[in-house]
Formats: structure tokens, C-alpha cells, sequence
């Protein structure tokens, strides 16, 4: 989880780095572990000092918690080496890196079937700054309408499922915009598009529809959210709302996997979509991207005109400097993959996700809440009638081989439920995934002998870490 961090008391033991004697040509010194050194060392040392607290963390390419891209071909690695002193925001200095990113937005205006000519779009750190950018361009435009109306602004609203990642919330705090939510149901683990426009009034700046959900991976129904929209805006005085698609992952899944499924700008409500290029567009992060339908959903207020660089640059973002090289990278696999490219990986995630989810499902204790047939990800629960041991258990015990599968409740109406979550992404082969399944085998019989919950006094069974999306 990402922590704000405490300054530590400078008494306090482990304050002093330490060193193998191997690391330094001449005698140690003493490294302060939480002020800058008086001196520095040689790179070598201070990278085999850094490398070696560093082997702690988990292996990448075994957590299957992340959505977030975990491997890149070295072709890949070594342009971004090559680019990473530019800054993204530098655009006069570095007008190729432009020229990249606009070829980006541009790949993905057509591939999310945007209007000819009228989209436009950025890159942006990730999902959470482009949900920023589209919330925001939502708000504004809202507000704008009932000015013009001469009507109150001070109480905006925004519609989602109570299943959103956390940005949106963040949005809402962030901004003092309502969020109102539509909760999870059993046999309903996402926005539903009745109850969805059932929140909607005047007052209401968007929706946000999710392809597909953090917690389970399914799709939520963006074209029936517009029919629901629709109707609504045709009852006498029905507010016109807008929806903003979250496609974190989907965006860069639904156009190769399910090319037929209409989601993308086809809706006519949907203003606004973004995705992250480094989930399932395959980079490192951190690079997401944000199209609008027209220039009219960007209000104008927010576009900064940028020119003490050089140039006269229209930008929008909340940060400034940037990386490049992410985007450069988002380039080089749009070259490198084409669509067959894209198509084929992110098949060859579905096909093992497919087939961990069947496995999963006839192992006995489990069921499933979804199976990778949207996104390549699937959630699964305990049978309620398993009572000896816990989904929290089964994730400690795979982390005994690496294993990084994650265990976390509901949101709020099913926090009740607690389940597991499989992200498949390029790099986890099918051979790993046998190899998982064995695992699992294992542990279960553990698990079915030692019965952990059983030896847990009651009002401690349920009070497990969670896990933070
Ligand atoms: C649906 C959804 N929206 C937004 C985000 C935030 O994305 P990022 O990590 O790119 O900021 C995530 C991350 O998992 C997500 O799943």
C-alpha cells in the first residue's frame, strides 16, 4: 500500500546502514540510514547497498495482484533507458516525444472508434490523473451549463458503483463532489444501469462506467447505462448525463478481445475514456492516456497554454514534469505488436486465465465470481459452507513459494464476502500457471487437515488484512 511516510527519531536503533566490508575498497563507514551521508560512496557500492535491500520485495512476474505491466522484452527496456532523461512536458525541446505521443492518441482515438477528426487527448502518469482529467472536464462543463442557466452549482454529484477504484474517490474528496454510489449486490457485483440512473438528477456531472471492475474484472454495461440515460433524459426536465468510461485495463483489452462489444465512443454518452498504458497497453509504469469525444467536453478553462519552453503548448495535467519514456515505449509496442500483436497476448492472458479460472472452479472449496471472459482476471470466494479455513489463508499460504495472490472483502452491502483475485498478464505463461494450480492442490490439503480457523478464537476469525487496490 502506498504510505505517507513518518520521519523516524534519529535515537531510535537501525538508524546506521549495514555495510558488507566487501563493498568498500577502503576502511567502512558509517551510512546514516535516514539523513543524507556526510560523503558519498562509489556507484558500485552504493548499488549493491541499494540492490541488496531491494531483494526483499517480491518477484515481480509472481504477483498476480497487479494489474500493472511486470515485463518488457529488452529491445523495450533498453529505449526507455535511452529516454528517460527526457522530460515529457519539454515539448519544444523534445518535439519527436510529441510527435510520439500524438501518434499515441491518435492510435487510440481510432482503436476506441472516437469521431474523425474532433477527439483529442493526453498522456498522462495513469489511470488516476486521466480519471482526474475526465472528472474534471465533467464538473466543469457541468457547472458551465447551470451558469448559464442561473442555477445553483454548489452540489455536484457523480454516479458509480461502490466497487470504483480508489481514484474516483480521491476525485470526489479532492474536488467536493458527491459520490453517489450504487452498491454491490450478491449476483451483481458491479454498476447496474437501472440503479445507476435511479441516482441521477440535475445535479449529477457523469457517470462512470468501469471496463472492467478492479475487483473481479467484469465489464460494467456502459451500453445499457446509456439506454437507462436516455430514458431518463427523456422524461419531462430529465437531466442529460454524460458517461465517463474508467477502461484502466479494458481500454486495451475490449478492442482486441471483444471487438463486436460497444463501449467506446459508438455509446453516444460517452464523452470521455481513459486507460492505462502501463496495464494491459504493456509498458512500465507509469503512463495512461485520456480522449475526449470532441473539443467541446474539454473545457477550455483547463487547458494551460505553455510557452516560456519555446513554443505556445496547450497542456493538461496535474503534474508538470514527466517521464518520456513511457510514452516512447507506448510507441515502440504499438509498432512492435500491431494489432495481431495486441490481439495475441492478450488472448494468450484470456486463454490462461480461462483455464486457472475452470481449474479453480472444479477443485472443490471454491466458486467462481467471475471467469476471465472479460478481462483476463477473475475473483473467487470460499463455499460458505467451508468454515476451517479462509481465503485469507489460502493467500498466505501460496506466498510460502512466491506466490503473490490476493485476498480482500467486498465493499460495503457484501463486506462480508471475502474472495481471491487472479491477474493474468503477458509474462505469466501457462506452464507457471500449471504450476500455481499445483500449489493451490497442495496447500488446500493443508489447509483441509489444519484447519486454521477452527484453532482461531471467533472474534478473531474475521479480522484479516486487506488487501489495498
Ligand atoms: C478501474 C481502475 N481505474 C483506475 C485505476 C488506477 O489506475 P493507475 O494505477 O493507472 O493510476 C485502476 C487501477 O487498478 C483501476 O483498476
Amino acid at each position: 500500500m502506498a504510505a505517507l511516510h513518518k520521519r523516524v527519531p534519529q535515537h531510535e536503533t537501525g538508524t546506521e546502514l549495514d555495510i558488507n566490508p566487501l563493498y568498500f575498497r577502503e576502511k567502512s563507514c558509517d551510512i546514516p540510514r535516514y539523513r543524507l551521508p556526510e560523503h558519498g560512496v562509489l556507484p558500485r557500492t552504493a548499488l549493491q547497498i541499494v540492490r541488496d535491500e531491494l531483494i526483499l520485495d517480491g518477484n515481480a512476474r509472481l504477483n498476480l495482484a497487479t494489474f500493472v505491466t511486470t515485463w518488457m522484452e529488452p529491445e523495450a527496456e533498453q529505449l526507455m533507458a535511452e529516454c528517460s532523461p527526457k522530460n515529457m512536458i519539454d515539448k519544444d525541446e523534445y518535439p519527436q516525444t510529441a510527435e510520439l505521443e500524438h501518434r499515441c492518441v491518435n492510435i487510440l482515438g481510432h482503436l476506441w472508434n472516437a469521431p474523425h477528426e474532433e477527439a483529442v487527448g493526453c498522456s498522462t502518469t495513469g489511470s488516476s490523473e486521466a480519471c482526474m482529467l475526465g472528472g474534471m472536464a465533467m464538473l466543469w462543463r457541468w457547472r458551465a451549463k447551470r451558469r448559464t442557466e442561473a442555477k445553483d452549482t454548489s452540489r455536484p454529484n457523480i454516479v458509480m458503483g461502490t466497487n470504483v477504484q480508489v481514484c474516483w474517490e480521491k476525485f470526489c474528496r479532492y474536488w467536493d463532489v458527491e459520490p453517489r454510489y450504487v452498491p454491490v449486490v450478491p449476483g451483481r457485483y458491479h454498476l447496474g444501469a437501472p440503479e445507476a440512473a435511479a441516482l441521477c438528477d440535475e445535479n449529477t456531472i457523469g457517470v462512470v462506467v468501469i471496463l472492467g471492475s478492479t475487483m473481479d474484472g467484469s465489464y460494467e454495461p456502459v451500453a445499457a447505462v446509456d439506454t437507462e440515460l436516455s430514458r431518463l433524459a427523456a422524461t419531462p426536465g430529465g437531466p442529460d448525463v454524460p458517461i465517463h468510461v474508467d477502461g484502466a485495463s479494458g481500454g486495451f483489452v475490449a478492442p482486441f478481445l471483444q471487438p463486436e462489444l460497444e463501449w467506446d465512443f459508438r455509446i453516444p454518452r460517452v464523452v470521455s475514456i481513459n486507460t492505462s498504458g502501463h496495464k494491459y497497453g504493456l509498458v512500465y509504469p507509469g503512463v495512461g492516456w485520456i480522449i475526449w469525444r470532441g473539443e467541446e467536453y474539454l473545457p477550455q478553462e483547463l487547458v494551460f497554454k505553455v510557452n516560456y519552453l519555446g513554443g505556445e503548448m496547450p497542456t493538461f495535467a496535474l503534474n508538470f514534469s514527466r517521464p518520456g519514456a513511457q510514452v516512447a515505449a507506448q510507441y515502440y509496442n504499438f509498432l512492435r505488436l500491431g494489432y495481431s500483436g495486441y490481439k495475441n497476448v492478450q488472448q494468450t492472458c484470456q486463454d490462461i486465465a480461462r483455464h486457472l479460472a475452470g481449474e479453480i472452479a472444479t477443485m472443490g472449496p471454491f466458486e467462481l465470481l467471475s471467469d476471465g471472459s472479460d478481462l483476463p482476471v477473475f475473483a473467487f470466494k470460499l463455499r460458505d459452507d467451508i468454515t476451517g479455513f479462509s481465503v485469507f489463508d489460502v493467500s498466505e499460504r501460496l506466498r510460502t513459494r512466491g506466490w503473490q495472490v490476493p485476498a480482500y472483502t467486498f465493499p460495503e452491502n457484501l463486506t462480508d464476502m471475502a474472495v481471491m483475485r487472479i491477474v493474468v498478464r503477458n509474462g505469466f505463461s501457462m506452464d507457471l500457471a500449471n504450476l500455481l494450480l499445483d500449489d493451490f492442490r497442495l496447500h488446500l490439503k493443508y489447509l483441509e487437515k489444519v484447519q486454521p480457523m477452527t484453532q482461531l478464537p471467533p472474534e478473531l476469525q474475521h479480522k484479516r488484512e486487506s488487501f489495498a487496490h
